[in-house]
């Protein structure tokens, strides 16, 4: 497998995308994926993601004037057979009539290695990938999770120089998609390949991210590690799209917001009109009348490691807090709500997070 260690960066620049019939699916993008990466694209349906990686493999060109590189090499105008790419899809697209080896082997038949090579990889790969006692089986006999890995097998055996990824596991079972997740999580390392993985599940995009690209309409919003994205979001389109989060608006005087429910101090914004967006785990809950925020408990969600508690009144909507599994909330009881100033996420007037 040393062929796969250092897998190419890629380099997209000014790639606009305008299909056919006038839809511009793409605004001009600059996008960098370091060698060995795995870099996450995260958005909501129809925001780019797949034309993006459609065009990194070969298969869409991107407008006159962009251009896509791997490594030093200039590859816009090559087709996808040349690109050495690797790709795995929602829908598997595996043949159903060739057993799994077969399957697996397939891209090393069309690339004429001899049938002794062939074999001895093929057996290697689906010993890797826990496969091996399932060989010989046709297609129509796996399982989702086992034809997943069947297609992940299949696209990595040629040593691909990029592996894509779009929406691999989204029509599995949530466990199975867990435990797959950290199956080509941990390959992904192994391997050290260079890849490129389109999903719309905020979960999966922060367990496999190196970086994650959340984007928005035929544009990036923003690009960061699954923690700067999730603790230090851009803008208001990101911080609403990823976990769940709280929305505090009102008037601000002298760095204090008026709300319903009491005031939040130490509010680094200008007067006026501001917006406070706050993680649910960031909330404090304490005893009614001694917080920075007064309200009633509307409902409570058991979850095991923690309570999901909503409160009213404190806020212009119920205000979502993570409570400590162990405590218990009723309807109907008063509580105070705690947030700590460097908890909360500061957005002005546009929209745009206060520096
Ligand atoms: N061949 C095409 N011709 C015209 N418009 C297209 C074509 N393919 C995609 N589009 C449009 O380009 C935009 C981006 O599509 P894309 O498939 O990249 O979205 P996506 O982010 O992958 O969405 P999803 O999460 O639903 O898969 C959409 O508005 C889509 O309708
Ligand atoms: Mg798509």
């Amino acid at each position: 497998m040393s062929n796969h260690e250092h897998g190419v960066s890629i380099r997209l620049e000014n790639c606009r995308k305008t299909f056919a019939d006038g839809t511009l699916a793409l605004q001009p993008l600059d996008l960098t994926i370091n060698a060995g990466e795995t870099l996450v694209l995260l958005g909501p349906s129809g925001c780019g993601k797949t034309t993006t990686l459609r065009m990194i493999a070969g298969l869409e060109f991107p407008d006159e004037g962009g251009r896509i590189l791997f490594g030093d090499e200039d590859v816009t105008r090559q087709p996808i057979e040349k690109r050495k790419v690797g790709m795995v899809f929602q829908s598997y697209a595996l043949f159903p009539n060739m057993t799994v080896a077969e399957n697996v082997g397939y891209g090393l038949k069309v690339q004429k290695v001899n049938v002794a090579d062939i074999k001895r990889r093929v057996a290697e790969m689906l010993e890797m990938m826990e496969l091996g006692a399932l060989a010989h089986r046709r297609i129509s006999q796996l399982s989702g999770g086992q034809r997943q890995r069947v297609a992940l097998a299949r696209a990595i055996i040629t040593s691909p120089r990029v592996l894509l990824l779009d929406e691999p596991l989204t029509a599995l079972d949530a466990l199975l998609r867990e435990r797959l997740r950290a199956d080509i999580n941990s390959l992904l390392r192994k391997l050290g390949i260079t890849a490129i993985y389109v999903t719309h599940d905020q979960d999966e995009a922060m367990a496999l991210g190196d970086r994650i690209v959340v984007m928005e309409q035929g544009r990036v919003s923003q690009i960061g590690s699954p923690r700067e994205i999730y603790f230090t979001p851009k803008n208001d389109f990101v911080a609403d799209f990823i976990g769940q989060i709280n929305v505090f608006e009102g008037q601000i005087r002298d760095r204090r917001m008026q709300l319903p429910g009491g005031s939040l101090p130490d509010v680094a914004l200008a007067d006026g009109f501001g917006r406070i967006h706050c993680r649910p785990e960031d909330i404090v809950l304490t005893e009614a009348g001694s917080g920075q925020l007064t309200g009633v408990v509307q409902q409570t969600q058991f979850i095991g490691d923690r309570t999901r508690v909503w409160v009213a009144g404190a806020g212009q909507q119920p205000v979502l807090v993570d409570g400590d599994g162990r405590t218990h909330f009723t309807q109907g009881q008063p509580v105070g709500l705690q947030i700590k100033p460097d908890q909360m996420i500061l957005l002005d007037q546009q929209g745009v997070r206060a520096a």
